[in-house]
């Protein structure tokens, strides 16, 4: 099997990742690592759209940074880095941005979403040309394929699109069309509180969310507190009973364990056992995850180190990409 380009990034709009990241993305990040050429990029210019302390925005990207590698990113295998350490992301951007219609940009259901939350006033530019800076961190490195959840599916064809578009217009090769790498199983983690919705950063409530740096006796009590239904039975039935489908979902992408051996063994049991369970598997998983981060936290200047050497290698790649582009769009 020939190796393939990955690229993936997250932004720092939190002091912590939540579960949806770990197993939506980052688990892929770690897999794929083996025998691809993988990219993986802490995106702070797409966090610059919602208009972050300058100074918490700092911590935030090292944070973010020190939670792929705590998950198992190696800097050994992979490329990591801050998107902002490579220019060429935001000229790309402009350059795409031109080839992009204002029309199709405005069909971006997380666009309509994030926009109706803040208003006209409040929503910015950026946040209009959010994935036309996305498909430009995926298409400066030549990516075959893209590790993310299912949120990010229009926006992975909007690149697509975007790329098939340059390769019309300024010839075949100008670009490498992407595909998305969606895991279906963990594709989408939802909301502890509202299992009808995302588990998100940027949730209006953390009561739902599972963020892996809390402390893990909040992180416990919350997966106790998790909304289910009135019936008994513990089966995987995302329609009927989604509270119930996210918890055996997690518990699965955790442990290993099939959905239908969790079902057999929780046989006869209550929605409490499962919980509590649960609530002990995440536990034992987050405390060293945890350690690890701190591990990496508490020496900045190897952490700096690292990101850099990773943003030195990227730009390599990204020039070339740029130079290409630049030659045959007359620039
Ligand atoms: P958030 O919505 O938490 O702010 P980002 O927009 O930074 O997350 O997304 C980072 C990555 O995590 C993306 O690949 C996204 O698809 C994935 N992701 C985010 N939330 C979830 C979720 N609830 N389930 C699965 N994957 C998710
Ligand atoms: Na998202």
């Amino acid at each position: 099997p020939s190796s393939s380009r990955i690229f993936s990034g997250m932004q720092p709009t939190s002091d912590s990742l939540q579960l949806g990241n770990y197993l939506g993305a980052l688990t892929q990040w770690v897999a794929l690592q083996e025998g691809n050429e993988a990219i993986y990029c802490v995106v702070d210019l797409h966090a610059l759209t919602v208009s972050p302390d300058p100074a918490v925005l700092r911590d935030r990207t090292r944070r973010t940074a020190a939670q792929y590698l705590a998950a198992g990113v190696d800097p050994e295998r992979s490329l990591l880095f801050v998107q902002s350490h490579v220019p060429e992301h935001a000229e790309l951007a402009w350059l795409l941005s031109c080839h992009t219609g204002f029309g199709e940009a405005g069909r971006m259901t997380q666009f309509k979403d994030k926009s109706g939350k803040q208003g006209s006033e409040g929503t910015t530019v950026g946040l209009f040309t959010y994935p036309v800076l996305m498909a430009a961190d995926i298409l400066l490195y030549d990516t075959n394929l893209v590790p993310v959840g299912e949120d990010q599916r229009q926006h992975l064809e909007l690149t697509r699109d975007l790329a098939q578009r340059l390769n019309t217009r300024f010839g075949a090769g100008t670009v490498v069309v992407p595909e998305p790498h969606i895991v279906k199983s963990t594709a989408k983690i939802y909301d502890l509180q509202d299992p009808t919705a995302k588990m998100s950063k940027s949730a209006a409530s953390p009561n739902g969310l599972i963020e892996l740096l809390d402390d893990p006796k909040v992180i416990a009590k919350r997966i106790r507190s998790a909304v289910t239904d009135t019936e008994r039975e513990i089966r995987f039935d995302p329609v009927n009973k989604a509270g119930i489908s996210n918890l055996l979902t997690i518990y699965s992408a955790l442990t290993g364990r099939s959905i239908p051996e969790l079902e057999a063994s929780f046989e006869g049991r209550g929605y409490g056992d499962l919980k509590v369970e649960l609530a002990g598997v995440v536990v034992d998983w987050v405390t060293p995850y945890q350690e690890r981060v701190h591990g990496y936290l508490a020496d900045p200047a190897s952490l700096d180190e690292i990101l850099a050497a990773g943003a030195d290698k990227a730009r390599d790649i990204a020039a070339v990409t740029l130079d290409r582009l630049y030659e045959r769009t007359g620039l």
